[in-house]
C-alpha cells in the first residue's frame, strides 16, 4: 500500500476496474487506423469513434464502411466494438438522422462548427441550418455529441467554449429540451457549470490532458506543439474545476480521450495539428488523476458506468487492472510512414495495465 498524497490514506498497488469504454476517440483510416487501435483495444471495450475522417463521415453507408474497416484492422482475438457516429452538417436530413438511429451501429451525432478543429470544414455554419437535423436526434433519442467552440475570429482562443456555451449551446438546449447533449472535452468551469446546472440529459466528457495539464504546458520553456489540442489547455481555475467534475462520483461526467494522433511532422510544422495522442497510457493518466485527489474509489464509476448509463448501453462484463508501477513512455512510436509522438513522451506513468 502507498499513502494518497491528497488524503492520506492507504491507496491499493492494484486496482481491478470492470471494462471500461472510450467515449470520445479518433483513430483515423487506413495504415494510421492499424497503428493506433491497438493501444485502445487493450484498455477500452468499446469506443465512440469520431466521424472527422477526409472526406467526413456523414451517411449512415459510410459510418458502415468505416466500422467494417475498423472491425477489420483489430488486432487478432479482440473484441474491441467500435460505435460509430455521423457528422453533422447544413445538409444533413431527418431521413438520415432516421436510418442512422434505426442501423443500431450509429450511437450519437457530432457537431463541429465549421472551421473549429482538425477536419471540421463541412461541419455546422450556424445552428438553424441543421435544426431539421436535430429535431429528428430528438425524436429518434440520438445523442448529440459538441464541439463546443465559437469559430468568430473575434473572440479570443481561451474565450471560445464559454461563448459557445452563451450564445449556442443554451439556446440549442432550452429549444429542443428533450435532445441528449455530451458536451464533448470540456475545458472550462463556464461548460462544467452548464452541464451541473442542466437536466439529466445533458452530460460531458472529460479528457487525460484537461485534467493533468493547464494551459502552461504548452509554453514550458519553449512552444510544445505536442500539448496543443482543441479546445486548447485553459488556466488552473478550470483544471481544478474539472478534477472536482470527474472525480465526484456526477454521473454525468465519464472518461473520453480525444486521444487524436497526427503525424509527428504535422504538428511540429509551421501551422502544427491540434490533438493530443493519449491513448498509449489513457487509463494510467486517469488513475493519476483520480489518485492525486484521494479518489481511487470512483474511478470505475467515471471510466467503466457513467457513459454506459448515460448511451443506455450494458456495462461491460470483462475487467482490467492496473499496478502500481513506473514505467516511462515511449519518445515516439511508428504510425503508418511516419512516427507519433505520444502525449507525455519520454515521461513517467506511476500506473501500468497489466
Ligand atoms: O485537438 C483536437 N484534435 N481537437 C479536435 O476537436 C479534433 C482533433 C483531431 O481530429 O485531430
Ligand atoms: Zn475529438
Amino acid at each position: 500500500m502507498a499513502t494518497s498524497p491528497a488524503s492520506s490514506r492507504p491507496v491499493p498497488d492494484r486496482i481491478t476496474l470492470t471494462q471500461p469504454d472510450d467515449w470520445h476517440l479518433h483513430l483515423r483510416d487506413g495504415a494510421h487506423l492499424a497503428a493506433v487501435l491497438p493501444e485502445t483495444a487493450r484498455r477500452f471495450a468499446r469506443a465512440i469513434v469520431m466521424p472527422n475522417l477526409r472526406p467526413p463521415v456523414t451517411t449512415t453507408d459510410m459510418a458502415s464502411d468505416y466500422r467494417e474497416r475498423i472491425l477489420a484492422a483489430r488486432p487478432a482475438g479482440s473484441r474491441f466494438e467500435p460505435l460509430m457516429t455521423l457528422y453533422l452538417t447544413d445538409r444533413t436530413t431527418p431521413q438520415e438522422i432516421e436510418r442512422a438511429a434505426a442501423s443500431g451501429f450509429v450511437k450519437a451525432v457530432k457537431y463541429y462548427p465549421a472551421g473549429a478543429t482538425t477536419n471540421s470544414d463541412s461541419g455546422v455554419t450556424a445552428v438553424e441550418r441543421a435544426m431539421p437535423a436535430l429535431e429528428a436526434m430528438q425524436r429518434c433519442g440520438v445523442p448529440l455529441l459538441v464541439h463546443g467552440e465559437v469559430t468568430d475570429a473575434a473572440v479570443d482562443v481561451f474565450d471560445r467554449e464559454r461563448v459557445f456555451v452563451e450564445r449556442v449551446l443554451a439556446p440549442l438546449v432550452a429549444r429542443l429540451p428533450g435532445l441528449r447533449v455530451v458536451c464533448e472535452h470540456i475545458t472550462t468551469s463556464d461548460a462544467a457549470h452548464f452541464v451541473l446546472e442542466s437536466g439529466p440529459g445533458i452530460a460531458a466528457t472529460l479528457t487525460p490532458q484537461h485534467l493533468l495539464y493547464n494551459r502552461n504546458a504548452i509554453f514550458a520553456g519553449g512552444l510544445r506543439p505536442h500539448y496543443y489540442c482543441l479546445p486548447v489547455l485553459k488556466r488552473e481555475e478550470h483544471r481544478k474545476v474539472l478534477v472536482e467534475c470527474a472525480t465526484s462520483g456526477n454521473p454525468k461526467f465519464f472518461l473520453g480521450t480525444d486521444s487524436a494522433p497526427h503525424a509527428r511532422h504535422t504538428k511540429e510544422a509551421d501551422c502544427g495539428c491540434a490533438g493530443c495522442y493519449n491513448a498509449l497510457g489513457a487509463l494510467e493518466f486517469y488513475a493519476e488523476v483520480f489518485e492525486a485527489e484521494g479518489a481511487l474509489d470512483r474511478l470505475e464509476a467515471f471510466a467503466s458506468h457513467h457513459g454506459a448509463d448515460f448511451y443506455g448501453l450494458p456495462r461491460n462484463s470483462g475487467t482490467v487492472t492496473l499496478v502500481r508501477e513506473r514505467w516511462t513512455l515511449p519518445a515516439e512510436l511508428p504510425y503508418g510512414d511516419d512516427t507519433l509522438v505520444p502525449l507525455r513522451a519520454g515521461g513517467e506513468l506511476g500506473w501500468r495495465l497489466l
